[in-house]
């Protein structure tokens, strides 16, 4: 089958299975051209919780398909490549947050949604990178305790009055952008504003007119009357950017923002997946009645 072939046969399927298609936001092109729905990490969160589709086949990482599948119990939900993970979220284990907590007796725990379902199960709340201050400023707490991403935890540190304990796990894909490589983009395109994910290092952040999710840098480069930007996170978020914006310019201050775990999966893996209905992803029950709770607590939080 050619590529257009496999793409005819995917949609057919999903039909047939009653699949939803989910692809965040860093998936290759041509998986996101397929998807019934793109999107940062809470927004495809909501839509697994809210959908009444029989499978959802989530095109991401194993967290994402463990999330969907705690806040949709009743559905298949399956991962098309298995071994998709995510290295930040393999930083920070059960056992390990267990000894931490016990350094900070009474802080909850707010655990951003890139970690293990074991991981959040003894957590207090969830957070996104588009709701992070949001929910830590939701809780009552003076103190709390960040957890597993050192630069998102520093940024949200710097936008409220509590006390941080912070975890120190990163992203190796965001980490990878330096000072230099903004600054020569800078130096290139002094028109352009810079946009930065908050998983890149504090002193990138420091550089940037916007720190906002994935999706949050759609909503500024389609309001933004800026005719150029640069774009700190994974070059994914490319393939949407460009065609939404036709008129404008979009810069990656360089090549080495690639996620090889969202890079993963290929339409033959997803057509596969739908064939088979394999991987499925599920979570133990003990665990997932946890997990689920500190989720569930996320999306509890109004916006604002
Ligand atoms: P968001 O899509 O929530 O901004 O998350 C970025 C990310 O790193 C997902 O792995
Ligand atoms: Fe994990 Fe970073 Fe890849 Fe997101 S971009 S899946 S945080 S390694």
């Amino acid at each position: 089958m050619n590529q257009e072939e496999l793409k005819q046969d995917i949609r057919r399927l999903a039909r047939e299975r009653d699949a939803l298609l989910l692809a965040h936001n860093y998936q290759r092109d041509e998986i996101q051209e397929i998807a019934d729905i793109t999107g940062d990490s809470l927004a495809l969160s909501m839509e697994a919780a809210g959908t009444h589709r029989r499978v959802i086949v989530f095109c991401g990482v194993h967290f994402m398909a463990e999330s969907a599948a705690m806040l949709a119990p009743d559905k298949l939900v399956l991962l098309p490549r298995a071994d998709a993970g995510c290295p930040m979220a393999d930083m920070v284990t059960a056992e390990g947050l267990r000894e931490f907590k016990a350094r900070f007796p009474g802080a909850p725990v707010v655990t951003y949604v890139n970690s293990s379902a074991a991981v959040k199960a003894e957590s207090d709340i969830c957070c996104t990178s588009a709701n992070a201050v949001r929910v830590v400023n939701s809780l009552p707490d003076r103190e709390v305790i960040l957890t597993p991403d050192r630069n998102l935890a520093q940024y949200i540190a710097g936008q409220t009055d509590k006390i941080c304990h912070i975890w120190d796990g990163y992203c190796p894909t965001h980490e990878r952008l330096t000072v230099a490589d903004v600054q020569r983009a800078r130096a290139e395109h002094p028109e352009a504003l810079f946009m930065a994910h908050p998983e890149c290092p504090p002193a990138v952040l420091e550089l940037a007119q916007h720190i906002c999710s994935t999706s949050g840098m759609y909503d500024y480069a389609r309001t933004s009357p800026a005719k150029a930007f640069i774009v700190g996170t994974e070059m994914g978020i490319l393939y949407r950017l460009r065609r939404e914006n036709p008129d404008k310019q979009f810069i990656l201050p360089t090549s080495r923002l690639i996620c090889p775990n969202m890079k993963l999966t290929s339409l033959e893996d997803l057509h596969k997946c739908l064939q088979t209905l394999s991987p499925q992803i599920t979570v133990p029950a003990d665990i997932a009645a946890r997990a689920r709770v500190t989720l569930e607590r996320m999306l509890a939080v109004p916006r604002d």
